[in-house]
């Protein structure tokens, strides 16, 4: 089921042992819709733990560093993450491109890292509220995913794309769906002109203050292969709410 779509959510920094049966119910309830893939993103801290738990949702991780090893301080590499049992990494969050200045080179070099050490990527993508305002929505959103995504044709089938307006994520604020099925319409052709053909497999995830009462339409708007959700991912109610809206939107 290659377009089945794609439920991640994004824990931020949020998340310690105690929230490893929450976790729990999510896989549960994952294993309920294997029409839908679901996914979920801890903090580092709880990737092991969580990977060796799951039997139906996959587990990622937020970030990573572009070297798979060295002098680097705090940092994680791709290489750790996989050998902690994660399958996809998300890289450039607009959180980590605001507040750790990571600007698009980055971005690419750390989801060329993931790709080498065998995981999925997810590369998110979004402009800001000014940026909308002033029209530029759409050239500066396409030039990130030009700037940003891992090249190459073979790796297509490993990218993910997460098209989330930095106005809309935590605030309640949404575009309508006409905008979000014109985003990613734009994405979509970025995609096909820089993969060619291979990029029709790549899924395009809508994130940005998605819950159980909005995940229906907007699942539902042009190209939209899913949703990567924040704080309604951090209990089993609402994010499976999501999961459930997903199921019965069959796909993209
Ligand atoms: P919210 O769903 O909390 O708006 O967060 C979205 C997000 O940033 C997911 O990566």
């Amino acid at each position: 089921m290659p377009n089945r779509p794609f439920i991640v959510g994004n824990w931020k920094m949020n998340g310690i042992r105690a929230m490893l049966s929450e976790a729990r119910s999510i896989d549960r309830g994952a294993a309920r819709h294997p029409d839908v893939r679901v996914g979920i993103a801890p903090p580092f801290t709880l990737v092991l733990p969580m990977a060796e738990d799951m039997q139906a949702a996959v587990i990622g991780a937020q970030d990573c560093h572009a070297k798979p090893s060295g002098a680097f301080t705090g940092d994680i590499s791709a290489p750790m993450l996989a050998d902690a049992g994660a399958q996809f990494v998300i890289v450039g969050h607009s959180e980590r491109r605001a507040m750790h200045a990571e600007g698009n080179a980055e971005v690419r070099a750390k989801g060329d890292a993931a790709l080498a050490a065998g995981l999925e990527v997810i590369v998110c993508v979004g402009e800001t509220e000014a940026e909308r305002d002033a029209g530029n929505a759409e050239s500066v959103v396409t030039g990130q995913v030009a700037d940003s995504i891992p090249l190459g044709e073979e790796v297509a089938s490993r990218v993910t794309v997460a098209y989330e307006p930095v106005w809309a994520i935590g605030t309640g604020r949404v575009p309508s769906v006409a905008d979000v099925g014109a985003m990613h319409r734009a994405i979509r052709a970025k995609i096909l002109e820089i993969y060619g053909e291979g990029g029709a497999a790549v899924r395009i995830l809508y994130g940005g203050s998605v819950n159980a009462g909005n995940a229906d339409e907007l699942l539902a708007a042009d190209e939209v292969g899913g949703a990567l959700v924040g704080g309604a991912s951090l209990a089993a109610d609402s994010f499976l709410a999501i999961v459930t809206a997903a199921s019965g939107a069959g796909g993209e």
